[in-house]
């Protein structure tokens, strides 16, 4: 059996249209523009890549897209008084202060710190909270991208085992009550897990999120299992030529694609989800701000 490839880009590309007529109804209807602040503490190479790349995709569906750069030594009360302001900012209806900060901030208190009705990457305790017993929240985008890709792919996923590798606050732990809310039976395994291969082997949908490069090989995948990838591992690759790299997710897609009945691939599957649902977040949160309906599809 080859797996079906679920194809990430394309589907992020049509929630990023969905969005972009939500946002035009939005400014012709009501005359509302909604509004995405991203916050940017120091110069990680990797954070500038993923920040350019959301206020492109932002300004690209109508929005308006306000970047905010500070210095990586800049103090704690600094970062929170910024936050503050933006909270009481009626143009800005989603707030995103990129991960990782420099290690003098601490993180729990300034991702707490942010109005959680515009904390459109669903981290703050209250978003966790709401999630964690079925409320509606703001929900993490690259789980809420997964979740969007199993149902599109299955229809209805009650009754699946799903097993996730990985219990980060980021994917891992919010990826496991998305599924049970939509009535999976879900284990969360991780690196103090007995036995993973015979773990994974149960499930009928595999979420792997443990940045590991290729650590899933196809005789661990039950045939037909459905298999979503969250890694994005670079590794060298000199057969390319010198100094060049590869991108590779957490799971061996050379093994696994004969074995699955689908798959997501790296580049191309879960990465180009994240930022679709960071804008589905922020109207969703433009809509729920104005008392206005919800775009449909687009919220787990
Ligand atoms: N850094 C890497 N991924 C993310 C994300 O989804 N949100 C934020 N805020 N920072 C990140």
């Amino acid at each position: 059996m080859t797996a079906t490839i679920i194809d990430g880009k394309a589907f992020a590309a049509r929630v990023r249209e969905q969005v972009g007529e939500h946002v035009s109804r939005l400014k012709a209807d009501h005359g509302i523009t909604p509004g995405l602040a991203v916050v940017l503490v120091g110069a990680d190479p990797a954070s500038e890549v993923y920040v350019r790349s959301k206020g492109k995709m932002t300004v690209e569906v109508g929005m308006k897209s306000l970047e905010h750069r500070l210095e990586a030594d800049t103090e704690e009360a600094d970062l929170l008084a910024l936050i503050a302001q933006l909270n009481a900012d009626p143009a800005i209806h989603g707030i995103l202060v990129q991960l990782p900060l420099p290690k003098h901030l601490n993180e729990d208190l300034v991702i707490n710190a942010i109005d959680p009705a515009k904390d459109v990457d669903g981290f703050h305790i209250s978003n966790v909270g709401l999630l964690g017993t079925g409320q509606k929240s703001m929900v993490p985008c690259t789980p809420l991208g997964c979740l969007m890709m199993l149902r599109e792919h299955h229809g209805s996923l009650s009754g699946m085992d799903a097993v996730i590798i990985g219990r980060s606050n980021i994917v891992g732990k919010p990826m496991a009550q998305l599924l049970l809310n939509d009535s999976c039976t879900v284990t969360i395994a991780h690196s103090r897990t007995k036995d993973l291969a015979e773990v994974v082997r149960r499930a009928d949908i595999v979420v792997a999120a443990v940045g590991r490069p290729e650590m899933v090989p196809g005789d661990w995948i039950k045939p037909g299992a459905t298999i979503i990838d969250v890694g994005i591992n670079r590794l060298d690759a000199p057969e390319k030529g010198e100094g060049k790299t590869r991108l590779v997710g957490d799971v061996d897609f050379a093994s696994c694609v004969d074995v699955a009945g689908a798959i997501t691939p790296v580049p191309g599957g879960v990465g180009p989800m994240t930022i679709a649902c960071l804008l589905a977040n922020t109207v969703t949160a433009c809509c729920r701000a104005n008392g206005l309906a919800e775009p449909e599809g687009l919220t787990a």
